[in-house]
C-alpha cells in the first residue's frame, strides 16, 4: 500500500510540477492552492471553483489563487482522497460516496431520501448544529477537513436499451460509486450494480462492459454518456453531495488572515454553485435531448418503496440515526 501511494506521489509530482504543499515555493509570498476535480471545465464545479480563485486573488492582490486540475488529470476521487491525506495536495471536490469508505458516519448523507431536495441539502450541509463535528473528525485519522459541500442535485438511471420499469433492470450491469450503500441501492432497485471510477464509465457503456450507470443531469451531459446510453429516467434515487476536502495540514499551515479568507470565500462558492446548478441542469437536459436522449418515465413511487429498508441496513450506530432525524426534522416537508 505504502508503496502504491508512493508511486503515485510521484506521477502527480511530474504532473505538477512542483514538490510539497500550499506551491509557490518558499518565500515567494505567493499561495498557490492545488484542487483536484474529476469534471470537465464546462461544469458548474469547476465553473464555481474559477470564480473562488478570482475573488482570492483579487482580495488578495495577487497573493493567493487556485490551481485547478479538471478531468481526474490527478487521478480518480480515491487516488486524490490519498493525495489530499499525504498533503502532496491541498483540495479537492470528492464525492459523499468516497467519504462513506473513510466514516460510516458520512453514510448518512449519502442514503437515499435522506434530502428532498438542493433546497434542503444546501443549508443542511452547512448548518454546524446539524452536521456537529462531521467534518473535522478525519482531521486526527486521516489529515482530512471538510469545508462543506457543493450539490450533485437528484441522480436517475439511465441505460442503453430502453425500459418502462424497474422489472425491466433485472441483469442491467448497472455502474454505480464505489461503496456498499451504492451497490445495495441498485441490487434493491433491481440491477446488477458494477463498481467503477468515473472517468471509466463512459467507455464501459461503450465497450457494453456496462449496461447503464446513474448520476444527475449535468454528468450525463458533460461527460458524454447520453451518445451511448441515450435513455434517461426519472428514478430521482437520491439527491447527492461532493464535499470540498482539504488537507488539514495545509489548513494549519495558512496564515490565519489567509485561512480566514479562503473560508468566508468558500461561503460564497457553495452558493455561487447552487446558483449555477440550475441553469446548468436545464443546459445539460436540453443539450442531451439534442444529442438524440431520450427521456423515459418510470413509477417514482416504486423506487422509493423499492429503497425504504435501505436505512434500517444501513443506519446502525446511534450517531447515524440521530444526525438522520436531524436532517429529515429540517426538510421542508417537516416544517408546518
Ligand atoms: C457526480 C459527482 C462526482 C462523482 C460522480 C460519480 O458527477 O459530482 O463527484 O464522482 O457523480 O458518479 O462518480
Amino acid at each position: 500500500m505504502r508503496q502504491r501511494i508512493l508511486a503515485l506521489g510521484t506521477a502527480v509530482a511530474v504532473v505538477l510540477g512542483l514538490a510539497g504543499c500550499g506551491g509557490g515555493g518558499a518565500g515567494s509570498g505567493v499561495t498557490i492552492l492545488r484542487v483536484a476535480l474529476n469534471q470537465t471545465e464546462t461544469h458548474p464545479s469547476y465553473v464555481a471553483l474559477a470564480n473562488y480563485s478570482d475573488r482570492l486573488e483579487a482580495q488578495t492582490d495577487g497573493r493567493m489563487r487556485l490551481d485547478i486540475f479538471p478531468n481526474e488529470t490527478l487521478g480518480a476521487q480515491a487516488e486524490v482522497l490519498q493525495l489530499l491525506s499525504d498533503n502532496i495536495i491541498d483540495l479537492g471536490i470528492i464525492s459523499g460516496s468516497q467519504m462513506e469508505n473513510l466514516s460510516k458516519d458520512f453514510l448518512v448523507l449519502n442514503m437515499p431520501g435522506v434530502f428532498d431536495s438542493v433546497e434542503h441539502q444546501m443549508p443542511v450541509v452547512h448548518d454546524p448544529e446539524i452536521v456537529g463535528e462531521l467534518y473535522t473528525s478525519l482531521e486526527d485519522s486521516n489529515d482530512l477537513t471538510v469545508m462543506g459541500g457543493f450539490t450533485q442535485g437528484s441522480r436517475h438511471i439511465y441505460v442503453k436499451d430502453e425500459i418502462s420499469s424497474l422489472a425491466d433492470l433485472d441483469g442491467v450491469k448497472i455502474r454505480v460509486q464505489e461503496s456498499e450503500l451504492n451497490l445495495a441501492m441498485v441490487r434493491a432497485l433491481g440491477g446488477s450494480p458494477t463498481p467503477m471510477a468515473f472517468g471509466e464509465v463512459y467507455t464501459a457503456l461503450q465497450s457494453g462492459v456496462l449496461d447503464g450507470a446513474e448520476n444527475n443531469e449535468v454528468s450525463y451531459f458533460t461527460q458524454k454518456h447520453f451518445e451511448v446510453a441515450p435513455y434517461f429516467t426519472n428514478s430521482n434515487h437520491l439527491v447527492g453531495l461532493d464535499y470540498m476536502v482539504a488537507s488539514t495540514e495545509m489548513l494549519e499551515n495558512l496564515d490565519p488572515a489567509d485561512r480566514q479568507l479562503l473560508e468566508d470565500e468558500w461561503v460564497n462558492t457553495y452558493l455561487d454553485h447552487t446558483e449555477l446548478w440550475g441553469e446548468a441542469t436545464q443546459e445539460a437536459i436540453d443539450g442531451a435531448r439534442a444529442g438524440g436522449a431520450e427521456w423515459i418515465e418510470i413509477d417514482q413511487a416504486a423506487v422509493q418503496a423499492a429503497l425504504e429498508p435501505l436505512a434500517d441496513t444501513f443506519l446502525t450506530t446511534p450517531v447515524q440515526r440521530e444526525l438522520y432525524d436531524k436532517i429529515r426534522a429540517a426538510a421542508p416537508s417537516q416544517e408546518g
